[in-house]
């Protein structure tokens, strides 16, 4: 009944066989393929590097006066995704990786997503050639990896070894042109997102004291910040749930309609775009009360229903991050917070403002950091 919307654009940016094109029994075989890499039991695996990574970017970043919580947000989530998924293990791999993932994401100008006629090149001067150079250097340091893996090198739990390994359903193999589409859906779906959630969880928790004081009780009451008891602790997952629904980060999860669709009173036909609103449902006195309010509370004395709660979107569609994505901010805001006293200097309101397809702070949300 529904196809993904508008899609055209990014098949020549991620590749075809991209989970965010594919529709269909093809969208499902590939989903079905990728699912068990980011099930909740898999996580155990990813814990030690996403806590190696935010205390190695917190400690660079407390050196200075004042730090930009989404640029320190955007660093860890990328290192997170190069270390997990790409699986960068030694420290100049990871290095290169994250300047190429870095260059491909400075690289990808929105002219390119929003119209394939941007898709020229011109003497290596264009948008479109700056992010094919960007793209081939990333792709050249991931072949390195893969013929690593397949030559039987470093045995590693990340995704990039688990899908050189992966065969569908039918036996078939996955192609390489195949991983790199799924690898560049990876860092585009996964790591601004990530960082954008953690930048307003601190703006949030620096504002409304009082759940910041709860929330630092708790980690202290585990009696240690291991990853495990940092993904179990109850109110650091309230938290992190109240600030996506405070602000969702993708606001319209857009589809295309394969047939006629009735919705109240209104007879859809196909072809047309619809999106649930995320932020009405966030936002419904009727399902929150005083929904403008901060309250992490309301997570642990209620739960909603996916219709009420809706961050990562919905059906067949649904993040397939979002227990990765939940996993990794716990264990980053957790471990900052806990060895880490973080201050606002800027005392003016943050409010959402787009990007492009995401939905941000309007400012970085600048802090001081101080040991404890
Ligand atoms: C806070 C972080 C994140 C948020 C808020 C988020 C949100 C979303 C949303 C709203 C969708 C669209 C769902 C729909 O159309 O119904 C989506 C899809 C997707 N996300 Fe995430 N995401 C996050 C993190 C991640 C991470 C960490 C990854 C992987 C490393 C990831 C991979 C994907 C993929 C592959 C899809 C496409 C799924 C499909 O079309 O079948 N996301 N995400």
């Amino acid at each position: 009944m529904y196809a993904p919307f508008a899609v055209g654009t990014i098949v020549p940016l991620m590749g075809s066989g991209s989970m965010l094109i594919l529709e269909g029994d093809q969208h499902r075989r590939e989903r079905r393929l990728v699912m068990p890499m980011f099930h909740g039991d898999r996580m155990k695996a990813y814990g030690a590097s996403i806590q190696q990574c935010a205390l190695e970017q917190i400690e660079t970043h407390s050196a200075r006066r004042s730090v930009v919580t989404l640029d320190l947000m955007t660093e860890i989530s990328l290192e997170v995704i190069v270390r997990t998924v790409f699986g960068g293990s030694d420290r100049e791999l990871v290095t290169n990786l994250m300047n190429a993932s870095r260059r491909v994401v400075a690289s990808s100008s929105p002219l390119l997503f929003f119209s394939s006629k941007t898709h020229v090149a011109f003497f290596g001067f264009s948008p479109w050639d700056r992010w094919t150079k960007a793209k081939k250097e990333l792709f050249q340091l991931l072949d390195e990896v893969i013929q690593d893996r397949q030559q039987g090198g470093s045995v590693n739990d990340d995704i990039l070894s688990m899908l050189c390994a992966s065969t569908y359903e039918d036996g078939q193999s996955i192609t390489r042109e195949h991983i790199y589409s799924e690898l560049m859906t990876f860092l585009f779906a996964g790591h601004e997102t990530t960082a954008l959630s953690l930048t307003w969880a601190v703006y949030h928790l620096h504002k409304n004291m009082d759940s910041l004081v709860r929330l630092r009780q708790e980690p202290d009451s585990l009696g240690d910040d291991s990853p495990a008891s940092l993904a179990s602790a109850p109110y650091l997952k309230a938290t992190i749930q109240e600030t996506m629904r405070i602000h969702p980060i993708v606001t319209e999860t857009l589809r295309k309609l394969k047939s006629p669709l009735r919705l109240a009173d209104y007879m859809l036909p196909a072809g047309v775009a619809v999106a649930p609103a995320t932020v009405l449902a966030h936002y419904n006195p009727s399902t929150y009360s005083e929904p403008e309010l901060f309250r992490p509370e309301r997570f642990i004395e209620h739960s909603y229903s996916a219709f009420e709660y809706m961050p990562f979107g919905g059906g067949h569609r649904r993040c397939i991050g979002a227990a990765f994505a939940s996993y990794e901010m716990a264990i980053v805001l957790g471990t900052i917070l806990k060895r880490y006293q973080l201050e606002l200097i800027d005392s003016n309101l943050v409010f959402p403002k787009r990007r492009n397809i995401t939905m941000g702070p309007s400012s970085g949300v600048p802090i001081r950091v101080n040991q404890r």
